[in-house]
């Protein structure tokens, strides 16, 4: 658990929180997941799912949802809801994951990000993530046009 300057607790999200997170992601993104595949992924020993809350009672403002599997971990989804953002919390989600994956050896964290989401991209060359490799045309476009290409950007942690 960490608390953040500005008063945001990021820690561990439960089951009471899969609705939310649902609400959360399809906000975020055009393909959102219900709160069966968040239930789906609080059971999968794997994956890490991190929520970012103004305060105890209210919901989760963000959340990271990491996969890690012996010494490398991957983002699966990173999300910060609309009024909550630049508050620091897709950076301080990623800050606390990344110091706790140095604690346990973890190597190196890599993700896929759309090459055209700035705010994104911008986060995580803040964070020192470098660029790869690219898949061409990887986003799927709803106009029949070619997608936009991904990013493979990854950070290697044992330098940190
Ligand atoms: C990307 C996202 C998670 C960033 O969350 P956030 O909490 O607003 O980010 P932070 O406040 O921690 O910002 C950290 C840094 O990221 C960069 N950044 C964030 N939003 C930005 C924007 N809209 N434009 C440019 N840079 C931006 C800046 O460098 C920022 O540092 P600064 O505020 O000191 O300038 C958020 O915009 C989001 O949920 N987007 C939709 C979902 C998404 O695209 N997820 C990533 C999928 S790979």
């Amino acid at each position: 658990m960490r608390v953040l300057s500005n008063g945001y607790t990021l820690r561990k999200v439960g089951l009471d929180c899969i609705s939310s997170l649902a609400n959360l992601h399809k906000s975020a993104f055009q393909r959102g997941w219900g709160a069966h595949d968040f239930a789906l992924f609080l059971q999968d020993k794997h994956m890490r799912l991190t929520g970012a809350f103004p305060s105890k009672r209210h919901d989760p403002a963000g959340f990271l949802l990491l996969r890690v599997v012996a010494d490398e971990a991957e983002v699966i989804s990173l999300a910060v809801s609309r009024r909550h953002r630049r508050k620091g919390l897709g950076a301080g989600l990623m800050d606390m994951a990344i110091d706790e994956l140095y604690d346990e050896g973890v190597k190196t964290l890599h993700l896929e990000v759309d090459e055209k989401n700035r705010a994104a991209v911008r986060l995580y060359e803040q964070l020192g993530f470098d660029i790869v490799g690219e898949r061409k045309a990887y986003y799927p476009s709803d106009k029949g046009s070619a997608g936009n290409n991904a990013l493979i950007m990854q950070l290697a942690i044992a330098d940190e």
